[in-house]
This record gives structure tokens, sequence and C-alpha cells, in this order.
């Protein structure tokens, strides 16, 4: 029997479990593959008193880590992370990817910076020759951001309003800014397009993520297959 997508998210989620070890600083990731691993983390804590140290990128990661009893800083309390755990949308060749389907990629960049290593855990269907069919989010500054969605159309980008779940109001970030997705189909150039959305006025940030991992953990019918990129 084929395994559903959630069953490839819930076994890379727990595949990524041995590479935490005591004592480590963590950055947790957000999503539904990350869901898993945060609930397989908090069974470790339990039942083997693994003692680690845990920040968030998201309020939701923060909302589940809480309810599990697992302990939290804030980044700001860390002078660094040793290891970061999150998912990605779409992953290409080079292990690019996007972020940002869940609309946490303005935090998820910032702790994967701060982060020594960084894994990856993403079922199959993740993967593809070119990143872009998936809409790249863009997080916006509320102040003219109508502005911003012009220049992006007549750019080509495609651009779309990101609304908040069942309703007709703009989806709000945890740094309450707007974010405007953008679809410009299977990119030939990541870095060109890159540099052309963090260099536009009133972006914070997008979902490009570009040579940001150490390691991939991909969801396999056959098993979780681990790369060093
Ligand atoms: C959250 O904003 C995203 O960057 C997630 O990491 C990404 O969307 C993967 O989510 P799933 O694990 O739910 O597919």
């Amino acid at each position: 029997v084929k395994m559903t997508q959630d069953e490839l998210k819930k076994m890379v989620g727990l595949a990524a479990l041995p590479f935490i070890k005591p004592g480590m600083k963590i950055g947790l990731g957000t999503g539904s593959t990350v869901k898993h691993l945060v609930d397989g983390l908090g069974k470790r804590m339990r039942e083997e008193g693994l003692q680690v140290t845990c920040v968030t990128t998201s309020s939701i990661t923060t909302r589940q880590a809480n309810e599990l009893g697992i302990p939290l800083v804030g980044l700001d309390d860390v002078d660094h992370l040793d290891l970061t755990i999150d998912g990605a949308d779409q992953v290409d060749e080079n292990f690019n990817g996007i972020k940002g389907g869940g609309g946490s990629m303005l935090w998820e960049k910032i702790v994967n910076t701060a982060s020594d290593q960084n894994i990856w855990i993403v079922d199959e269907s993740k993967l593809t020759e070119r990143i872009g069919s998936f809409g790249v989010p863009v997080e916006i500054v509320p102040y003219g951001a109508s502005h911003v969605f012009r220049r992006l159309e007549q750019k080509g980008l495609k651009p779309t309003w990101r609304l908040a779940k069942d309703s007709d109001q703009l989806y709000r970030t945890d740094e309450n800014n707007v974010i405007i997705d953008v679809h410009p189909g299977p990119i030939d150039d990541v870095n060109a397009l890159d540099q052309e959305l963090i260099n536009m006025v009133g972006v914070v940030e997008h979902g490009l993520f570009i040579q940001r991992i150490n390691d991939i953990i991909i969801g396999r019918e056959q098993g979780p297959e681990t790369i060093h990129v």
C-alpha cells in the first residue's frame, strides 16, 4: 500500500530526532512536517529526560511546544543555535527551496541564519528540478503594500494577496506584516529573483532559501533518505 503524504511527513519528522543531542540549542521550524518532529521531541524529553534548549520560528510552533511542556527561550537569549530542523514547500536539484507556505519564512530565515547546522525534512513530493511552480511568499510592510503589489505585477511576477484562512481579510504574519505570493513558474535564476525581491522597498523578506541547508531528509516509500548537501 502506498503511504500517505502525512505518513511520509511523520517518517521524516521522526527520522530527524537522532540529530538532536543532549544540551543542544535547537531551532524548531514550522509546518505539518515539523509538527511530527516536535511531537517526537516532546516524547523524548518526557521518556528519556532529554534536555535541550529550543527556539521556535512561529507562534504556531510556540503553541505546540508549550502544550507539550518543551521549554523555550527567545532567539535573543542565545548567542547561536546548534541545529535547526525545518520543512520546505519545494526543493530543487541544488537543494535550494521555497518556504513560507505557512507564512513563517521571515522568522524561519532569521533562525536558519543563527544556526550552525540546518536540516530540512520533506516528503518526496516536494522535490522538483526547478522550484517556482509553488508560489514564492513575499513579506511586505503593510504601509503602501498595494504599491509593492503593482510593482510585482509590472515585473510579470503574477502577485496574489495571501488571505487569512476562511476569510477575505489579509493574512498577518507573526510580525504583523502582510504576504504577497508571487507566481514566477519554474525559476531559471533563483539568485536573480532573490536579489530582485529583497531589493524592493517595502519587502521585508521572501521565501526563497538559497544554499541554506547542510542536510536534507527525504521521505520516500522505501524509507527516509538523508543527503548531506
Ligand atoms: C512555514 O511557513 C513553511 O516554511 C513550512 O516550513 C513549509 O510550508 C512546509 O510545510 P509543511 O511541512 O506543512 O508541508
